[in-house]
């Protein structure tokens, strides 16, 4: 059997992890060979491929980003695009497609599988927002790296009496921000799935300051005021239609500065969340994954994803991770909002 990986999306420390686990188990327990397909869905559809073996996966382990590459490519925005990567895995000999991505990736992975294909679901994002999987893979090392920057911002924002502003990613969802302002010890957290009132947070950046400690204020990218709209970099759109977000931070910034007279300035962490060695967390997890997803190829469970659920990995049905973004639920914020302030 001759297998087709690929990896979509925005890249997520762990994605290599997964790659060299679907690899060796397949070679080693079932004797396939293994193609990949470089740049996400672009590889099929243009037939971009790499070998892939157990020498080629060797000691990407610990390494962020991915070896094969990624994009954000949407065949079904591309005339006779699914038909395309169809023919061309076809005159590759692939039986079987992994697709290891995020709703994107996994959404045209879907719709190949309504049509026929072979192909089974990882999920992978920092976001952690995608559902029927507790965790995915990516989100435990940008938590993480987002963590330690707000550890550094604590003593250097002590030092000059100022409020400092942490934009963290999460466009529709607000993990990354909960958690890490939770571990952080933030003054507040903000979300995408709750608006905030500007007024608050001016309430609780001047609360913080009475009792000697600099304000913290860790922002979703994606986070919205009362009446406000979502910042974006420029108005251009990638070819799944969303838009580059980025500025609440900044906004932010000018906003607690007029109204409270006090200083303000923002961090924008971006990519550096979604870059370099996955945390120890996150390679087992990616590694259970590639070992499931393999299986789950064995077992010719098309039309599937692997999911954690509690400690177990199951193969859940690709639908029901990407018909609806897992966001934060209302009561786990309100356990965070105790420490605002
Ligand atoms: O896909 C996850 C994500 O990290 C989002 O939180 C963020 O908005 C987006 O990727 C940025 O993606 P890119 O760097 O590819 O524009």
């Amino acid at each position: 059997m001759r297998i087709g990986v690929l990896t979509g999306g925005g890249d997520c420390p762990g994605l290599n992890a997964v790659i060299r686990a679907i690899v060796r188990k397949g070679v080693k327990e079932y004797g396939y060979e293994f193609i990949g397909f470089r740049d996400g869905w672009k590889g099929p559809l243009e037939n971009l491929t790499l070998d892939l073996d157990i020498h080629a996966t060797r000691g990407i382990l610990p390494r962020g980003g991915t070896i094969l590459g990624s994009s954000r490519t949407n065949p079904y925005a591309i005339e006779g695009g699914s038909q395309k990567v169809i023919a061309n895995l076809k005159a590759l000999g692939v039986d079987a497609l992994i697709a290891i991505g995020g709703e994107d990736t996994l959404g045209v992975a879907s719709r190949l599988a309504d049509e026929g294909l072979h192909i089974v679901g990882v999920p992978k994002t920092i976001d952690n927002d995608l559902s029927n999987t507790d965790y995915t893979f990516g989100f435990d090392t940008a938590v993480n790296i987002a963590v330690e920057a707000i550890d550094r911002l604590h003593t250097t924002a002590e030092s000059h009496h100022r409020a400092l502003i942490v934009e963290v990613m999460g466009r529709h969802a607000g993990w990354i921000a909960l958690h890490s302002g939770i571990a952080g010890g933030a003054s507040c957290i903000l979300i995408p799935e709750q608006k905030f009132s500007i007024e608050k947070v001016c309430e609780w950046v001047e609360s913080r300051f009475t009792t000697n400690y600099a304000p913290i204020i860790v922002v979703a990218e994606g986070a919205t005021p009362i009446d406000g709209e979502l910042r974006t970099k420029d108005s251009t759109v990638d070819s799944f239609g969303h838009v580059k977000l980025s500025g609440i931070g900044e906004w932010l910034a000018q906003e607690i500065e007029k109204r409270t007279g006090k200083e303000a300035r923002t961090s924008v962490l971006g990519h550096i969340q979604r870059g370099g060695t996955p945390t120890a967390f996150d390679r087992v997890l990616a590694t259970r994954f590639g070992l499931h997803a393999i299986t789950a190829v064995h077992e010719g469970t098309w039309g599937t994803m692997v999911a954690l659920h509690s400690t177990q990995i199951l193969t859940v049905p690709l639908k029901s991770a990407i018909s609806k973004i897992k966001t934060v639920d209302p009561a786990l914020y309100k356990e965070a909002e105790i420490f605002f302030g």
